[in-house]
């Protein structure tokens, strides 16, 4: 029998092809209350459009050089070093995390689709978020291309 826990996960994921889709979403996302988790921030060019719009942020990478470099152009936010798929270790942040953006290099292509879906689960089931924004354009794609039996709409489009 299926384990029914995994279809109790009420996060939503938001699926962008491209960094400014990823960045666009932040106005509709991030509300003043929200404590964010950033993955794969770089030097921070997007955790600076995060960080006013949130009550918190924090803001990481697998990258001790990108991380060094983003506390020194942004002294204002948090930014730690840290391998997404280590999500004991983002536990270990000890933030409630409301919302989290994921923008990893490797993580776009059709073969990493695989990735990005279990990188989402184990976040939502662990952390979660009411939404995880994640930068995989297979993702959006092959999500644009699913319907959910029982909401609308249902029905087969017609002949093609
Ligand atoms: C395209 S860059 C991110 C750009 C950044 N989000 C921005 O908007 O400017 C991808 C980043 O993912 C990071 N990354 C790759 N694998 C990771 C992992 N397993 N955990 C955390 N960060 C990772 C890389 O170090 C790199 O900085």
């Amino acid at each position: 029998m299926a384990n029914e826990n995994q279809f109790r996960v009420k996060t939503r994921f938001i699926a962008t092809r491209n960094v400014k889709e990823f960045r666009e979403t932040i106005d509709r996302w991030v509300d003043e209350d929200d404590v964010v988790l950033e993955i794969g921030c770089e030097w921070g060019t997007t955790s600076v459009l995060i960080a006013p719009r949130c009550k918190e942020l924090v803001a990481v990478d697998i990258s001790g050089d990108c991380i060094e470099r983003a506390r020194q152009k942004h002294p204002g936010i948090r930014f730690e070093v840290l391998d997404a798929f280590d999500v004991r270790a983002a536990l270990r942040l000890g933030e409630q995390f409301t919302k989290i953006y994921i923008d990893m290099s490797g993580l776009s292509g059709y073969r990493s689709l695989l990735d990005v879906i279990a990188l989402l689960t184990m976040y939502a089931t662990v952390l979660r978020p009411e939404a995880i924004v994640v930068k995989s354009g297979a993702l959006k794609h092959f999500a644009s291309r699913c319907t959910a039996w029982g909401q609308n709409p249902q029905g087969r489009p017609s002949a093609r």
